[in-house]
């Protein structure tokens, strides 16, 4: 494939614009190339998760590195912490820019992880999965219906604690979680979703301009992208949306 731009690589992303990120949730390497050759110049961030790294492994991320785009890792992780720590010295090694640990893991499985992550790659906490709602999250925690924002707050400030660069939740609980921590804490949001579009599994969902005013950082866009008629299309619709 022909090398799609310059690279981006060099310069961490600015805080103030949020930066979108194309998930790369395919079975396959070719899929997965083929997607960020469609896209060309109007994406240069792509997330591999646990699909496409159990399918392709390391060499699709030193690829898109290849190809000049950055890579949010997105592998959740949630082990020991000398566990974690050991994955993520690899994950380092590969040249992510982004990638997630659950903050349920634990403080000093958080600490660790930063630890071996290093100054380039930031680890970003999960708090509470966009597909769970209170009702289903409450049947995590027990005790009936859970209340998702204080938990999400909790996990926020165990994250901060542990020194992770930020944190994933919906936009649902972005603008508190931006008000309680100002700069301190970057904002990864998926669950964006189109207006005309389905909400598919995800139960806290979001446009683009909504989680930008809630004060994203980062916008996971998945099926909007690669469940779309004209991919390019949405791209676009989307970027119109975060610039109007
Ligand atoms: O297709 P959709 O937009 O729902 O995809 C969302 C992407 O964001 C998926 O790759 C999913 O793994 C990821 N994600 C999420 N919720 C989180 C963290 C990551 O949906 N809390």
């Amino acid at each position: 494939m022909a090398r799609i731009g310059a690279s981006v690589s060099d310069t961490p992303p600015a805080r103030s614009s949020v930066i979108p990120i194309v998930a790369l949730d395919y079975p396959d390497f070719a899929s997965a190339l083929r997607l960020v050759a469609l896209l060309g110049e109007s994406c240069r961030f792509y997330k591999v998760g646990s699909e496409l790294f159990t399918a392709a492994g390391p060499d699709v991320v030193v690829r898109l590195r290849e190809e000049g785009c950055d890579v949010f890792l997105d592998l959740k992780l949630h082990d020991i912490p000398n566990t974690v720590a050991g994955a993520m010295r690899r994950i380092r090694d590969m040249g992510v820019r982004i990638t997630t640990v659950h903050a349920s893991g634990g403080r000093a499985m958080i600490e660790a992880a930063v630890e071996a992550a290093g100054a380039e790659c930031g680890v970003f906490a999960v708090t509470i999965l966009t597909s769970l709602d209170e009702s289903s999250f409450g049947e995590v925690v027990g005790g009936g219906r859970a209340d998702v924002t204080t938990w999400v707050l909790r996990l926020a400030v165990l994250a901060s604690a542990g020194g992770a660069r930020g944190i994933v939740c919906s936009g649902d609980e972005a603008r508190l979680v931006r008000e309680r921590f100002g700069p301190n804490l970057e904002l990864l949001v998926p669950g964006v979703r189109l207006p005309s579009e389905s909400s598919a599994d995800q139960a806290r969902i979001v446009t683009p301009e909504g989680a930008v005013a809630a004060g994203a950082n980062y916008l996971v866009l998945g099926r909007t992208i690669t469940a779309a008629a004209n991919p390019a299309a949405a791209m676009q619709s989307v970027l119109d949306r975060l610039s109007p």
